[in-house]
């Protein structure tokens, strides 16, 4: 298996048979030399820089229904919420101060935020922090309200694929959803001119190592400027409430592979991977992430936007997350910077 970890450090992919072969047979020492590999390719480029990202959660109204999101539409547990145009500023004006240059509005896909509105709130961000970054991620649109977003200042979009497998994403979303729409999304958005993060669920109901391999291959393909992954969290409220979780384990090796895949990649160390284990955000940038975003949501709804179990960073202080994560990242020898944290070509 080293052979195969040296072969993708040195020509930055491997065939899908190589790829799931390391997926599925690696020992734990092979793992920890896939992470010695992807930090040395991280610190070439990021060196021992945390980007940050103020997450703002606006809305969990959401007109889909996909089978693992605890804020699908379906969902009549869930206690809905959006937050207004003020709301909003408010929360970028206290991650301003807090040294956030980069605001990513992240909610369900919500019709009552028209493109109107969306580039209302784009451009009134932009004016007041012409400095700063803005990621959306609001789920998937036509080519011409990603335009008008891109035009109105949006930096950034988020949208992960949530499988590469096209099969598998018919066994996670209900018929009205589909994957080649999704893909034509992300491509679109790259057309446009947008830093484009995809990204998937580890350890989702009915995934294969071959899926898992297929995911190297697309990323690949694509060459995403983000890949956001985390593991799959069953919801209570959800039909996959019964299925296990993805791993930690198998996360970070995901992270290690994506990192030496996609050497320049920005890669967040995710909330889901710090929510199955308490020092997950930490071993996810010892693998090889560089990216953490905090939450900035308004302490009121936080607990509200709950897409799986146990979610953590809840809490009841709004500046928790900042110096919680800047704490963490200090005690494994890394720092956090305020800067807009761009993808770096070289
Ligand atoms: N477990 C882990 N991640 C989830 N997401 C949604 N539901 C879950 C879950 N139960 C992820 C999806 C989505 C992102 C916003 O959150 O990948 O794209
Ligand atoms: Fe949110 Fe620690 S990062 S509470």
């Amino acid at each position: 298996m080293k052979q195969l970890i040296d072969k993708l450090y040195n020509q930055t992919t491997l065939t899908k048979e190589e790829y799931a072969a390391l997926i599925a047979h690696h020992s734990a020492e092979e793992a920890e030399y896939l992470f010695s590999l992807s930090r040395e390719v991280r610190h070439r480029c990021y060196g021992h820089d945390v980007y940050i990202r103020g997450l703002i959660e606006f809305t969990n109204y959401c007109k889909n229904d996909c089978y693992y999101c605890g804020i699908r539409r379906s969902n009549q547990n869930a206690d809905r919420y959006r937050l207004t145009k003020e709301d909003i500023l408010l929360c970028c004006q206290e991650g301003y101060e807090l040294g956030f240059r980069t605001f990513v509005l992240q909610g369900g896909e919500d019709p009552y935020f028209t493109d109107e509105k969306m580039t209302d709130m784009i451009t009134s961000i932009k004016t007041r922090y012409p400095d700063c970054a803005i990621t959306i991620s609001a789920g998937e649109k036509e080519h011409e309200s990603y335009q008008a977003f891109f035009d109105a200042g949006a930096d950034r979009y988020l949208l992960r694929h949530e499988t590469a497998n096209a099969k598998h994403y018919a066994q996670l979303h209900p018929a009205s959803l589909s994957w080649q729409h999704r893909i034509r999304c992300l491509y679109d958005l790259k057309t446009i001119g947008y830093q484009v993060g995809c990204g998937f669920m580890v350890g989702s109901p009915f995934q294969t190592t071959e899926d898992l391999a297929q995911e190297m291959l697309f990323i690949k393909e694509l060459q995403p400027h983000m890949v956001g992954i985390g593991p799959f969290i069953a919801q209570h409220d959800t039909p996959f409430r019964s299925r296990s979780n993805g791993t930690l384990e198998q996360t970070l090796f995901m992270l290690g592979l994506i990192r030496l895949t996609l050497p320049h990649v920005l890669l967040p160390s995710t909330t889901a991977l710090g929510t199955i284990h308490p020092l997950g955000r930490e071993k996810g940038i010892l693998a090889g992430a560089n990216v953490v975003m905090p939450n900035l949501s308004p302490v009121s709804v936080r607990k509200k936007y709950m897409l799986y179990d146990n979610k953590i960073c809840t809490g009841d202080e709004a500046a928790e997350c900042r110096l919680c994560l800047q704490k963490r990242m200090q005690s494994i020898g890394y720092r956090v910077v305020t800067a807009r944290g761009d993808y770096k070509v070289s």
